[in-house]
């Protein structure tokens, strides 16, 4: 990745960390200015994004144990993190990088940003319960496009407190996910969500929880003060590490086919993605349709996805189902980490 591009992403990442945490924020804005770390950082893949993959990759070696001052500023790594607003965190982020250049560059010029964050699964709860009311066949099988390391496919395992509504789901599961409700659309939800049949996960680099390498890597794209989140990803890992999904590694334009055929024809298939489609273009995006509306000659294909746009604006889910025709439905926007819903769903588009 050339020079420019590094500065200005570490200019960006920066300007977004304000107010969302405030050590990235720190040492953002002086990596901007530094250029042994910047050199460090150019590792990354043009496609990657630079500052996640260099935080990424010095929280891995943190939470690996890697003994340095720089824990102190980490409550993922400690019960007392020192305020990066009373103390610069900087100078022992610079000589951590320093002392650790071989490790950090490996880490990011291999790794990709691949945030799996179940937060997102408060969309998917109550899509699926929506697609089911409106007459989809259950067991449902469950094919999850961009998976990182399949989390999501598990939104039947999760407990769920919508604000303002009873808690909802496995009463018994260690993963709570809570979110506000927006508007006065009410987010339909199950007790009892219906049997899966198959979680399959695609992704062109799925990652493993039951490796230690991968678990760690999941761990570390969690901003370090976002302590609930973490905590939250941590049970959601062990939870998934004990039936771990089918994981399927490639493209999914290419591997789709396959995967379906696999799948008995009995079942009615959900193929799903949160934050993916942006990272398609518009063709890819066609084509995957394409090949959705062709696997429903055989049975009934559902289609969960976010809106492709790249735009800041908070996602917005959608349903296609291919069976009887096309029909789609938004179903919710929500903010990216799950923290509120507003649900759309019966207003067509
Ligand atoms: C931003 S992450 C989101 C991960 C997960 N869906 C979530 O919301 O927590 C996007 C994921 O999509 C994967 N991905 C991007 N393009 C893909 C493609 N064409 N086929 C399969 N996976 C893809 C990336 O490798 C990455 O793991």
């Amino acid at each position: 990745m050339n020079m420019d591009q590094v500065v200005e992403e570490f200019e960006w990442f920066a300007d977004w960390a304000n107010g969302v945490t405030p050590l990235y924020e720190r040492l953002a804005r002086q990596t901007a200015r530094e250029n042994s770390l910047l050199e460090i950082a150019a590792e990354a893949p043009s496609s990657q994004p630079a500052p996640n993959l260099l935080f990424g990759a010095v929280h891995a070696l943190l939470l690996a144990g890697v003994d340095h001052p720089l824990v102190e500023f980490y409550p993922t790594c400690t019960d007392d993190a020192v305020d990066p607003t009373t103390r610069d965190p900087f100078p022992a982020f610079r000589e951590f990088c320093l002392s650790h250049e071989d490790r950090i560059r490996e880490i990011v010029g291999s790794r990709r940003v691949q945030t799996n964050e179940v937060g997102r699964s408060a969309v998917l709860f109550p899509a699926f319960k929506s697609a089911v009311d409106r007459g989809a066949a259950t067991p449902i099988a469950l094919v999850e496009i961009g998976t990182s390391a399949g989390l999501n496919l598990y939104w039947d395992r999760f407990r769920y407190e919508y604000e303002g509504y009873a808690a909802c789901g496995d009463p018994e599961s260690p993963v709570t996910i809570e979110t506000t409700v927006r508007g006065d659309g009410v987010p339909p939800r199950w007790d009892r969500p219906p049997e899966i049949a198959r979680r399959v996960g695609i992704d062109v680099n799925p990652l493993d929880v039951t490796d230690p390498a991968d678990a760690r890597w999941l761990r570390a794209l969690v901003i370090p003060d976002q302590a609930q989140r973490f905590e939250r990803l941590d049970d959601a890992i062990e939870l998934v590490a004990d039936d771990p999904p089918q994981l399927v590694a490639g493209d999914a334009l290419e591997v789709l086919p396959d995967v379906l055929s696999e799948i008995p024809d009995r079942f009615d298939v959900f193929v799903f993605s949160t934050l993916v489609l942006y990272q398609l273009d518009d063709h890819e995006i066609e084509t995957l349709r394409d090949l959705l509306i062709k696997q429903s000659q055989r049975r009934t294909v559902h289609w969960f996805s976010n809106d492709p746009s790249r735009e800041e604006t908070p996602p917005t889910y959608r349903y296609v189902s291919f069976a009887d025709g096309q029909r789609t439905r938004r179903l919710a926007k929500y903010k990216a980490h799950g923290e509120w819903i507003r649900w759309l769903a019966d207003s067509s588009t």
